[in-house]
Parts: C-alpha cells; sequence; structure tokens
C-alpha cells in the first residue's frame, strides 16, 4: 500500500531487501530475455550453416562409367548441380573436366576433375586440346593441361573437384561456386592421397 509524503508526492517506502531483490529480478529478466533474442536470430544462421554442410558432404553427381575417359585426354562432362536452386535457371547446368591419369601401383584408377570455373572471377574455362590450355575469356587467364596456372590474373591453378569411384562409376562431389577462401577440397585432397575404388 503507498503513502502520500508531507510535500503530496508518493513515498518510496521500499524496504530495501526488496528493492534489492526487484532490481535483481528485473536484471536476470533482462539478460534472459537478450539470451532468447540472441538464440532465435541466431537460429536460421545456424541452420543455413549446418545445412549447407551436410548438403556438400552427402551430393554426389555420377558422370559415369571410368572407361569412357581415355588416359591423357581432357573431356568435358556437363550435369545439373543437385545443390542448384529453383532459381538458379540454366546457371544450375554446370561441368567439369575430366582427365584420366590411368591406374597407380595399386591398379587404382586416378583423375584430375577441375571445376569449370576460373580461378580468377569465376568465369566458365575453355579446354583447347590443340594447345593443351585451359583458357578463360573474361580477363586471358591461362592453365596448363594439369590444372597448374599458366598466364594472367588467376592467382593459383584451377579448383579440384573431389571425386570417388563406386562400382566402375566416376563421382564427384557437387561442387558449388569455388573462391579461394572457400575451395572444393575440404580437407584438401592431392594425387599424394590417392582416393581408393569403392566395390
Ligand atoms: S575470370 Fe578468368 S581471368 Fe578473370
Amino acid at each position: 500500500m503507498s503513502h502520500s509524503s508531507p510535500t503530496g508526492l508518493p513515498s518510496t517506502d521500499v524496504k530495501p531487501g526488496r528493492r534489492t531483490f526487484l532490481q535483481r529480478l528485473m536484471l536476470w529478466g533482462t539478460i534472459a530475455a537478450g539470451a532468447l533474442a540472441t538464440i532465435a536470430l541466431s537460429i536460421p544462421l545456424v541452420g543455413y550453416l549446418l545445412g549447407a554442410l551436410f548438403k556438400r558432404e552427402k551430393d554426389w553427381v555420377r558422370l559415369g562409367p571410368i572407361d569412357q575417359f581415355p588416359p591423357g585426354e581432357t573431356k568435358l562432362k556437363t550435369f545439373t548441380n543437385p545443390l542448384s536452386q529453383p532459381w538458379d535457371g540454366m546457371v544450375a547446368h554446370t561441368g567439369c573436366f575430366v582427365r584420366y591419369l590411368g591406374k597407380d601401383e595399386q591398379q587404382q584408377p586416378q583423375f584430375l576433375v577441375f571445376a569449370v570455373n576460373c580461378a580468377h572471377l569465376g568465369c566458365p574455362v575453355s579446354w583447347f586440346p590443340q594447345s593443351g590450355l585451359f583458357m578463360c575469356p573474361c580477363h586471358g587467364g591461362v592453365y596448363y593441361e594439369n590444372g597448374d596456372r599458366a598466364s594472367g590474373p588467376p592467382p593459383q591453378g584451377l579448383f579440384k573437384c573431389v571425386w570417388q569411384v563406386v562400382n566402375g562409376q566416376l563421382e564427384i562431389q557437387a561442387p558449388h561456386l569455388p573462391t579461394l577462401q572457400d575451395t572444393l577440397t575440404h580437407p584438401a585432397w592431392t594425387p599424394a592421397q590417392p582416393r581408393k575404388e569403392r566395390s
């Protein structure tokens, strides 16, 4: 029950212990509300990141039987990317360059599979078998047949796709648009760590 002071204003006769309790209650309420708001705001971001991670892990694109790739030749294989969205349009239809290196000492087939995107700004490169070079039409980037950078503005060689052979079929992990910070090989794969054929 409130009382009036001699000045006519309501008196603040809340006892010190009760006032401290109310202040703490308000403080913890504010903290709890802030934490709930932070969690609510971060759920979509976390879901997006985890979704992208797991989607990248599980989507494989079948490129077909390995005997369609003659040793030492580079072939363009096109496919519809399972990572595409309905609004991607014709960009969803993409491709990769496959170069069969032959079998290693364990008789395992070895491939180089390159993304079509230039390592400079992502334009699609073309393969010229006569010169044995990949060339980018945008700013003149050039790559050797093994994907290494030859000349022009690209800061590195072509991005390599992660591949596997399953029952004689070559598959690649569905590629996103690669960048220098977000390549297609996580963890990085090199021919020194060949992938084994699965049966
Ligand atoms: S995008 Fe290929 S050289 Fe610039």
